[in-house]
């Protein structure tokens, strides 16, 4: 696709165009509450196959299938009574659960990367639900970016990795969590968390206390497709747990900021996480930007606390930082 990409108002017009465009085969970035995601029919094979090639996406990663309601979720999928509890408490929301595929979904195979579970969401985003309603069908739709890199939190984002590369993206502003969604798994014996992200742990517990973490990470056989170690990677290498700075490093801060860096970022003075996780992508991509016109070496992250948000915020300062 030569062509450029289409930049939509998060209006009446806008929404109508994209719903359009995708029933039509085409990939539309859209706005979510967690980050934009690169959307596209997901009953049809080839869209979903497109999505693949535009983020360069190995083909065994699945794919989230969108829905406007719990009950269009619920009809491509085999909801346990765990994903009717969590559906009621979090739906709409920044929850992504795993269930095993309905033989009779019409989701593509290839959403699933050919695995018996889908993992299925209904987005908070007033835009997001509307271009659902709108479409009706699921869409399929990962985070907005280029296999690996930073996950978008605005239209500029998704341009800067996608333009020319899709047929339009929605701009809806800037995203309220900032972090993608939590991702449960519940079509095995016990329910797991595979993601951290705009759910807390806390928070799942209140509702359903067994759930537990995925076992420690491992890179040869990820229980989630997704959760490979190397993603979310700026072009400077990162420094976590940084207590002093280097003249040479641009600084991402929280709260009050180590002196000694050229450039910085502060991802909440007031040390709030919830402002913290929705500044967190938009602020890795400007000191990334930023610090190589400048020629620094690296990034170095403040320590944040591995509470409430911290722990989605600190999962993936982690996996920005291995290479
Ligand atoms: O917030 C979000 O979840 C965003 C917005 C657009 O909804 N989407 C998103 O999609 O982050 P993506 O593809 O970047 O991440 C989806 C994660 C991946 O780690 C993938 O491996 C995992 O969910 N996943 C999808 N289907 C799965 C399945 N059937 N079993 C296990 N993990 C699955
Ligand atoms: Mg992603």
């Amino acid at each position: 696709m030569s062509r450029g990409t289409l930049r939509l108002a998060a209006d009446a017009a806008g929404i109508a165009q994209a719903a359009t465009l995708l029933r039509a085969g085409e990939l539309v970035a859209f706005p979510t509450e967690t980050v934009y995601g690169l959307g596209a029919d997901a009953m049809d094979e080839a869209a979903v196959a497109a999505i693949y090639t535009a983020k360069n996406r190995p083909s065994f990663n699945p794919l989230i299938a969108h829905y406007a309601t719990a009950a269009a979720a619920f009809g491509d999928v085999t909801p346990t009574a765990l994903a009717r509890r969590l559906a009621d408490a979090f739906w709409p929301g920044p929850l992504t659960l795993v269930l095993p595929r309905q033989p009779r979904s019409a989701v593509s195979r290839l959403a699933g990367a050919g695995l018996d579970t889908q993992a299925v969401r209904v987005p908070a985003h007033p835009i997001a639900h509307r271009l659902l309603a709108t479409v009706g069908r699921p869409v399929a739709a990962p985070s907005a970016n280029p296999s690996g890199r930073v996950s978008p939190t605005t239209a500029q984002h998704v341009l800067d990795g996608l333009d020319g590369r899709i047929a339009a993206v929605i701009d809806g502003g800037a995203c309220a969590v900032g972090l993608e969604s939590t991702v449960v798994d519940l079509s095995g014996a016990r329910p797991t968390l595979l993601r951290a992200g705009g759910i807390t742990l806390e928070a799942l517990r209140a509702v359903v206390p067994e759930i537990t973490a995925a076992e420690p990470h491992d890179a040869e056989a990820p229980r989630s497709p997704g959760q490979l170690l190397s993603h979310y990677a700026p072009d400077l290498p990162l420094r976590l747990n940084a207590r002093e700075v280097a003249g040479t490093e641009a600084l991402l801060a929280f709260g009050s900021p180590l002196s000694g860096s050229p450039l910085s970022f502060n991802l909440s003075e007031t040390s709030d996480l919830t402002e913290a996780a929705a500044r967190l992508f938009a602020g890795l991509r400007w000191l990334d930007s930023q610090g190589r016109a400048q020629g620094l070496r690296g990034i170095a992250v403040m320590p944040i606390p591995l509470t409430d948000l911290g722990v989605a915020i600190n999962d993936r300062l982690s996996r920005a930082a291995s290479r």
